[in-house]
């Protein structure tokens, strides 16, 4: 028997590298997956190897969010397990809080806040119906910390981090045992993280590879985490093996929030 064996999860981002780790990792223990993303291509191959299904989702359309979830809920009756991974770093050559223009600013709320908000919301009703459900939202470190290149990003994960806990509360009333954590990665080897090192080499006007020290300097471990490691995380919030567990914040980040972060080099 797998950990998730009959669940039903959704993960959303599912053809980037956190996303399309987590599908595998619930596949692995016997859940019925559904793997979400804005973009076909990887998430779509994915779904075709494992034998789950693709289901194209724009995380900012409310109307995406509604035809998914009752798609799931036609099809397989219930939905346990929600797993909000999609998420956009923002411009980072233009991202200080005097630079970051209202439409980018839009830009990144949109697909990092409203579009867990509305994941939240679409499936709360159907988790509650049963009683229960895990809903597992990707925030950041930077939630934590001071992100002077990255504005909008930094707040919407910060946002991201406190909207959990009321769903969380939200779905504990009433007798219900919907629960609602977030996962704060630090550095992980994905797309993402190379779009923001290679964004902020340019800010700094260096070489990407001096960032990429820069960032392993903060880092105790001295590396970037995997989509793996990640992946493991929420696989354990997933299950009911986090039964107790509700309303919290789980850091995967090589030890980066014990080092803090060093004064950010001046253009
Ligand atoms: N990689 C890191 O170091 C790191 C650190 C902290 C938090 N995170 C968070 O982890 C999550 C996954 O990031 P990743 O590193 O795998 O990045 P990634 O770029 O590899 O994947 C992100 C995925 O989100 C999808 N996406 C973007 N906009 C979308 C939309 N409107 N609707 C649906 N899908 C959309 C993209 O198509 C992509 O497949 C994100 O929320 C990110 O902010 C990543």
């Amino acid at each position: 028997m797998g950990r998730l064996q009959d669940k039903v999860a959704l993960v959303t981002g599912a053809s980037g590298g956190i996303g399309a780790a987590t599908v595998r990792a619930l596949h692995r223990e016997g859940a019925r997956v559904v793997a979400a993303d804005v973009t076909t291509g990887a998430g779509e191959k994915l779904a075709a190897e494992l034998g789950c299904t693709f289901s194209k989702l724009d995380v900012t359309s409310e109307q995406d969010w509604k035809h998914v979830v009752a798609d799931i809920v036609a099809q397989h009756g219930s939905l346990d397990v929600l797993v909000n991974a999609a998420g956009i770093e923002g411009d980072v050559v233009h991202g200080t809080p005097e630079s970051t223009s209202l439409a980018e600013w839009r830009r990144v709320m949109s697909v990092n806040l409203d579009g867990t908000f509305l994941g939240c919301r679409e499936a709360l009703p159907v988790m509650k119906r049963r009683g229960a459900g895990s809903i597992i939202n990707i925030s950041s470190t930077v939630a934590y910390i001071a992100t002077p290149n990255s504005t909008a990003y930094g707040a919407s994960k910060a946002g991201v981090m406190q909207l959990t806990k009321s769903v969380a509360l939200h779905g504990s009333l009433e007798g219900h045992r919907v629960r609602c954590n977030s996962v704060h990665p630090g550095i992980i080897a994905t797309r993402m993280i190379e779009s923001i090192s290679a964004q902020l080499a340019q800010f700094n006007n260096v070489a990407v590879d001096d960032v990429a020290r820069a960032s392993m300097s903060r880092i105790p471990f001295g590396e970037a985490g995997r989509p793996e490691d990640v992946a493991e995380l929420i696989l354990f919030l997933a299950s009911d093996e986090s039964r107790y567990i509700t309303g919290s914040e789980f850091s995967i980040d090589g030890g980066w929030r014990l080092m803090g972060r060093p004064k950010p080099a001046n253009k």
